[in-house]
């Protein structure tokens, strides 16, 4: 249901007030779920409200990644990313956004040491946010937690294969599974987020046949980041896919040029403050009369 005044479209199933072309719906986790072996779901990280406007329209799911830690505030991986951060963040994502269903990440340290623990933290973000559902790092030894938020009312994106909260005790990012045993392990993994309730998994960093195996093998989507084409959707840190950094892993594809956009424009701001061509006579305001 909508209602619209000249200046306003109020789109009273989102409860947002500010101006939007078209009263839309956001895709909910169930129709996310159905999409499994259909249409191949679009997921970007979206972080700020500006990001989350121009994602909007293209994605089918916006994740307030804690890969924010690294993108935004130059820590050198995730593990001190906070819930506040998380909060703050996914709270403009979902006010930047209509239609795509917003995922927040789980920080590290808020949910790991019981089902209980998870649950106040999941539902601390889900209220301070608005968001549909949370996202959290593991595999078999998480399923219990996983079957404890959904049946209490909170959808769990799983997160599968590399694992980068784990980084200390994986040493690095490398690609996982090489190994016959840890690829079996990754597999079951899946298995168990899957059959616990998770309404999509991640699965990030693992060989080719393994997120092949998975996909056909889970019950939900799956969402590859260095996985394979065959999973049920991809995920990207946007600002990777962008070009906004001059070095990014093999799984990233540029689709834009982005760090050059802000460097020529930058340096033409530079140039237009030095020669005094800036600012011009359209961007002063003059006494009238
Ligand atoms: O934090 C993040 O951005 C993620 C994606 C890379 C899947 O978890």
């Amino acid at each position: 249901m909508s209602t619209t005044s000249k200046t306003l479209t109020l789109d009273t199933s989102t409860s947002r007030a500010n101006p939007t072309p078209k009263p839309m719906k956001r895709l909910t986790v169930p129709r996310i779920r159905r999409r499994k072996g259909e249409e191949p779901l679009v997921m970007l990280t979206a972080y700020t409200v500006r990001m989350a406007q121009l994602l909007d329209p293209h994605c089918d799911m916006l994740l307030v990644g804690d890969s924010l830690g690294q993108v935004i505030y130059g820590l050198p991986h995730t593990v001190a990313v906070t819930m506040d951060l998380m909060c703050a963040h996914g709270a403009a994502v979902v006010r930047g956004s209509y239609h795509a269903a917003v995922v927040v990440d789980m920080p590290f340290g808020s949910y790991e040491a019981s089902p209980e623990q998870a649950f106040e933290s999941a539902a601390h973000l889900l209220k301070e946010t608005g968001a549909a559902a949370v996202k959290l790092e593991g595999g078999k030894v998480l399923a219990p937690t996983i079957e404890f938020l959904t049946k209490r009312g909170i959808p769990v994106m799983a997160h599968v294969g590399l694992t980068p909260q784990a980084v200390n005790i994986l040493g690095g990012y490398g690609v996982r599974g090489k190994s016959d045993e840890e690829a079996k392990s990754i597999v079951e993994d899946a298995i168990a987020t899957s059959q616990a309730g998770a309404f999509a998994m991640v699965i990030e960093g693992v060989l080719e046949p393994i997120a092949i195996e998975i996909t056909k093998k889970v019950a939900c989507p799956t969402i590859g980041i260095g996985a394979s084409a065959e999973c049920d959707g991809q995920v990207l840190v946007t600002e990777d896919m962008l070009g906004l950094f001059e070095r990014t892993p093999k799984f990233v594809k540029k689709f834009g040029t982005m760090a050059d956009n802000v460097e020529d424009a930058v340096k033409e701001y530079a140039k237009g403050v030095r020669d005094r061509s800036f600012p011009g006579p359209e961007q002063l305001y003059q006494p009238k009369g």
